[in-house]
């Protein structure tokens, strides 16, 4: 297999932990015999710094030329802490999503038994868990109209019906060869858009009987997700309801350095971690660089088809953990001090086990 890989390496530690990402993708293509042919793209601060656009026209072209793409994160706390900045790192990254329709973010909640004790839930709720997310990644408030007025302003939630259908049917899918359990996570005793969202759930639930579903509110399910996360197989809900519930979800795995996504739809495969730039450690060589990596395991199964290479990944990534080696935001009381690794001697690690 041949491919073209555009890299995103964006902003703060998106560069750092994309390296890894990278070389991991390549390790697996030099031992399966599959080739790739890079570029890479600006987008976010530092596009914004280069060419006065968080996603120049040259990256979207590229990103609509290549066949899979691995993206880090983007933004910078300048604009965190400037609410008036028109332009801003965060734009790049939900126009690229627009613009190549990736309307359903899988974002799965794989957890590695030795990181039992790096959550700060008890081991014992967490184990077993595992979780696939739909997120609904086009759509809702992210994408509606914005006002800002003499003060007041407001951002339109709509959402139409072919994009909760289209998210649904993916859902479904997966649950049809998982375990046939699909929860659908809504406001639907307040919002309009979750009325229409579950309606049109409960339409499409007509055409998988065999999967058993449920309906339940964000507020519900945000605390369910602490309380007892085995009872979720597959859950799908919108753009923000999706954002947030998977960052809880993320303490689940014992870090937001530990959960991968998969950004699929019309076009090209768009693969990323959960997390963002994470000022706080950005150039420090402190990030969790297994998210990135991880990510990487999706686009070998998802975007190429290829099982055997994906599960390469992850059972590399396993003997990592099995090994005792952590960065330190999956550290634990337990951790021999010795084997807590930078970014980099971590993914040196993988790379070694793989
Ligand atoms: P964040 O995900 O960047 O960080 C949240 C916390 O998790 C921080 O304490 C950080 O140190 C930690 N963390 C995140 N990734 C980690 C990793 N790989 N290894 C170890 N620790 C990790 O969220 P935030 O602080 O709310 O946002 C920072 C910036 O990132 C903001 O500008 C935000 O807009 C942006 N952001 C971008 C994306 C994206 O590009 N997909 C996602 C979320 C946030
Ligand atoms: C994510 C991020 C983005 C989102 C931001 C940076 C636009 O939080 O990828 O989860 O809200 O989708
Ligand atoms: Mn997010």
């Amino acid at each position: 297999m041949k491919k073209n890989i555009l890299v995103i390496p964006g902003d703060g530690i998106g560069p750092e932990v994309t390296t890894w990402g990278k070389a991991v993708l390549e390790k697996i293509g030099s031992i399966y015999g599959h080739t790739f042919s890079f570029d890479e793209g600006l987008m976010g601060h530092v596009a914004i710094e280069a060419t006065g656009t968080s996603l120049p026209d040259d990256t979207l072209a590229k990103a609509k030329a290549s066949d899979a793409i691995l993206f880090g994160a983007v933004g910078h706390i300048k604009y965190d802490n400037d609410p008036s900045a028109k332009v801003r790192p965060e734009q790049g990254l939900l126009k690229i999503r627009k613009e190549l329709g990736l309307y359903a973010n899988l974002r799965p909640i794989m957890l590695f038994d030795e990181l039992l004790n790096a959550s700060s839930l008890k081991p014992e709720i967490l184990k077993g868990t595992d979780i696939l997310f739909f997120r609904e990644l086009t759509g809702d408030v992210y994408f509606g109209e914005k006002t800002r007025g003499d003060g007041f302003s407001s951002d339109l939630m709509i959402y139409h019906k072919y994009e909760v259908e289209r998210i649904a049917k993916k859902a479904y899918e997966a649950a049809m060869v998982r375990g046939k359990k699909l929860c659908s996570v809504d406001k639907a005793n307040v919002l309009e858009t979750s009325r229409l969202w579950r309606e049109v759930i409960q339409d499409v639930a007509k055409q998988y009987p065999e999967v058993e579903t449920e309906h339940m509110f964000i507020d519900n399910a945000a605390m369910q997700l602490v309380k007892n996360p085995k009872k979720f197989d597959v859950v799908v809900t919108a753009n923000l309801f999706g954002d947030i519930l998977t960052d809880e979800a993320s303490q689940i795995a014992g870090s937001m350095g530990m959960l991968a996504s998969a950004s699929i739809g019309d076009g090209t495969g768009f693969f990323e971690p959960i997390h963002g730039s994470a000022h706080d450690i950005a150039g420090q060589d402190k990030a969790n660089p297994l998210a990135s990596i991880l990510s990487v395991a999706l686009m070998y199964e998802i975007a190429f088809g290829l099982k055997e290479e994906a599960k390469r990944i992850t059972d590399a990534v396993d003997k990592t953990l099995k090994a005792g080696y952590r960065t330190g935001d999956i550290a634990d009381s337990n951790t021999d001090k010795a084997k807590i690794l930078g970014t980099t001697a971590m993914g040196q690690k993988v790379l070694e086990y793989i």
